[in-house]
C-alpha cells in the first residue's frame, strides 16, 4: 500500500458516499489521489472536497489501477460486480453492501466489537465487509455488556430512519412530508407504502416460511458471524419511521448472569463509541435528532427488565433482564464512519 495511498469512492454522489467525503476530511484522513464514481447518471458531476472540485467518473472493471483502498457503497450488485476487480488490482476494499458479509471468508468488522477480524486480512488486497446499519448500532452498545456478563437473548425493534433506503428514500420524505402540509396527496416511488406521518414494517422482503424479513434476518445472521455465536438466540423486529438519517432500537436482553442496575450502567459509561443519554428527572433519552451527524451511539432508558428479576443482594437487586433504547446516525456509525474506521485501521499498521 502506498503512503499515503490512493483513495477511491464508489457511490459518491449517493447518501453515503457523501458521507464519506464529509469523514474523511473532518477525521483528515491520510490519502494520496481521490477517484470519485458513481453510475454513467451522474458522470461529470461536479463534488466539492477540501475546497476543491471533484469530477465523478463513470464506474468500470479499469478504474481501479493504482488504487490502494476502495470505500464501496453503491449496492449490492454493484459491489458482486466490482469489488473483485478492485481486489485484483491490489485495493483493500471496504464495502457498505450485504454482497460479501456472509461469506466465510469475509471479515465482517466494527472495529470497537471485533477488531481481531481484521487480523484475517493481513495487509494483502480484499475485502472486508461493513456490516448492517442497525447491527453496527446495536453491537456498539451490547458488546460490552456481553464481555461483562454474557448475554444469552435479545428481543429487539428498531425504528428505522429513511437514509438506510438511500439519498432517493430521504428526499422522498422530504417531499411527502411537504405535499402532505400542503394538502397534496403524494404517490410513494421508492418505499410501498407513504413515508411521511406513517410507520410501517421495513421495506425488504418477507420470507413466506419464517416471517421474517431481510432487514431481520440480517440481523440475526451478522450478530451471530461478529460475534462468532452461531446460538444466539435473537428476535428482532424492524420498521421505518418518518426519521431521515438516524435509526433507534428498542432492547431487551437476557443476560448469562445476572446484574445490578449500577453495574450494567459502569458498564455502559466506560464502553468504547457509546454516549449516555439518561436523565430521568428531566425525560430527557436518547433521540434520534440527538444522535443525527454524531459519531457515538447514544444509549438511554437503562433499566431492569421487571420481570426478570432474580434476587435481592447487599449490593442491591439483581436481574437476568434489562432494558435499553439506543440511537445511532445510520449513515455514520451505520455506514460511512464504521467503513472509515476500517480504513484507518489499515493505514495506522
Ligand atoms: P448515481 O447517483 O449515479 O445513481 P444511494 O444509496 O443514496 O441511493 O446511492 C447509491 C450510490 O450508488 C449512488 O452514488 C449511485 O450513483 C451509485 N450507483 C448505483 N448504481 C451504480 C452502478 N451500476 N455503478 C456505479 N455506481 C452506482
Amino acid at each position: 500500500m502506498k503512503n499515503p495511498p490512493t483513495l477511491a469512492i464508489v457511490g459518491a454522489t449517493g447518501a453515503v458516499g457523501r458521507d464519506f467525503l464529509t469523514l474523511l476530511q473532518e477525521r483528515r484522513f491520510p490519502h494520496g489521489d481521490l477517484r470519485l464514481f458513481a453510475s454513467p447518471r451522474s458522470a461529470g458531476t461536479a463534488l466539492t472536497y477540501r475546497g476543491e472540485p471533484f469530477t465523478v467518473q463513470p464506474l468500470a472493471s479499469d478504474s481501479f489501477f493504482g488504487v490502494d483502498i476502495a470505500l464501496f457503497s453503491a449496492g449490492a450488485s454493484t459491489s458482486r460486480q466490482y469489488a473483485p476487480a478492485a481486489v485484483r488490482a491490489g485495493a483493500v476494499v471496504v464495502d457498505n453492501s450485504s454482497a460479501f458479509r456472509m461469506d466465510p471468508s469475509t471479515p465482517l468488522v466494527v472495529p470497537e466489537v471485533n477488531p481481531e477480524a481484521l487480523e484475517a486480512m493481513r495487509d494483502r488486497p480484499g475485502i472486508i465487509a461493513n456490516p448492517n446499519c442497525s447491527a453496527i448500532i446495536l453491537l456498539v452498545a451490547l458488546t460490552p455488556i456481553r464481555k461483562a456478563f454474557g448475554i444469552e437473548r435479545i428481543v429487539v425493534s428498531t425504528y428505522q430512519a429513511a437514509s438506510g433506503a438511500g439519498a432517493q428514500a430521504m428526499q422522498e420524505l422530504l417531499d411527502q412530508t411537504a405535499a402532505v402540509l400542503a394538502g397534496r396527496h403524494a404517490e410513494p416511488r421508492v418505499f410501498p407504502e407513504p413515508c411521511a406521518f406513517n410507520v410501517f414494517s421495513h421495506n425488504s422482503a418477507v420470507d413466506d416460511a419464517t416471517g421474517l424479513n431481510v432487514e431481520e434476518q440480517k440481523m440475526i445472521e451478522e450478530t451471530r458471524k461478529i460475534w462468532n455465536d452461531p446460538d444466539l438466540r435473537m428476535s428482532p423486529t424492524c420498521i421505518r419511521v418518518p426519521v431521515l438519517r438516524a435509526h433507534s432500537e428498542s432492547v431487551n436482553m437476557t443476560l448469562k448472569s445476572p446484574a445490578t442496575e449500577a453495574e450494567v450502567r459502569a458498564v455502559l459509561a466506560e464502553a468504547p463509541g457509546v454516549r449516555l443519554v439518561d436523565d430521568r428527572a428531566a425525560n430527557r433519552f436518547p433521540t434520534p435528532l440527538k444522535a443525527a451527524h454524531g459519531d457515538d451511539i447514544l444509549v438511554g432508558r437503562i433499566r431492569p427488565d421487571p420481570s426478570q428479576r432474580v434476587a435481592n443482594g447487599p449490593d442491591g437487586a439483581r436481574y437476568h433482564g434489562f432494558n435499553l433504547f439506543i440511537s445511532g446516525d445510520q449513515l455514520r456509525k451505520g455506514a460511512a464512519l464504521n467503513a472509515i474506521q476500517i480504513a484507518e485501521s489499515f493505514i495506522s499498521r
